[in-house]
């Protein structure tokens, strides 16, 4: 089965927002198959968002990231990586459709509550950075 990245950022588990994105996955119908809550180091915040190197962005981006704990997940089903995106909405909030969680909770694109991996490279890559093999239970 197909596998995706998720990780609820610094500002969702803030503001106590943990449980409604976990619970919109599993009332989706997907399987969380690994969680942790984590501190992300500086270097592995720099290389999860290597992408983005040199972008005005970058320093701010990581900052961020490791600003305080995160929810790291694996979540399963068919179709996982798209549809996450879909149920988590565009990058902007503003251009995100209504319903999805970064419309519904987030209002600025530097605090947008939800990293999801955008295709199957970078979730293989994402879940290899954040678990160990033996931490994923399917
Ligand atoms: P992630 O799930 O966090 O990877 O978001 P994404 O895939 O929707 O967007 P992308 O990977 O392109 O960018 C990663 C993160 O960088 C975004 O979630 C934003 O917080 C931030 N970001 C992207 N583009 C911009 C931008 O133009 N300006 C600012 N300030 N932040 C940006
Ligand atoms: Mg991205």
């Amino acid at each position: 089965t197909e596998r995706t990245y998720i990780m609820v950022k610094p500002d969702g588990v803030r503001r106590g927002l943990t449980g409604e994105v976990i619970g919109r996955i599993e009332r989706k119908g997907f399987r969380i198959v690994a969680m942790k809550k984590m501190l992300i180091p500086q270097s592995l915040a720099e290389t999860h968002y290597g992408e983005h190197k040199g972008k005005p962005f970058f320093e701010g981006l990581v900052r961020f990231i490791t600003s305080g704990p995160v929810v790291a997940m694996v979540v399963e089903g068919p179709g996982v990586i798209a549809e996450m995106r879909r149920l988590m909405g565009a990058t902007r909030p503003w251009e995100a459709a209504p319903g999805t969680i970064r419309a519904d909770f987030a209002t600025t694109v530097d605090e947008n509550i939800i990293h999801g991996s955008d295709g199957p490279e970078s979730a293989a890559r994402e879940i290899g950075l954040f678990f160990k093999p033996e931490e994923i239970l399917s």
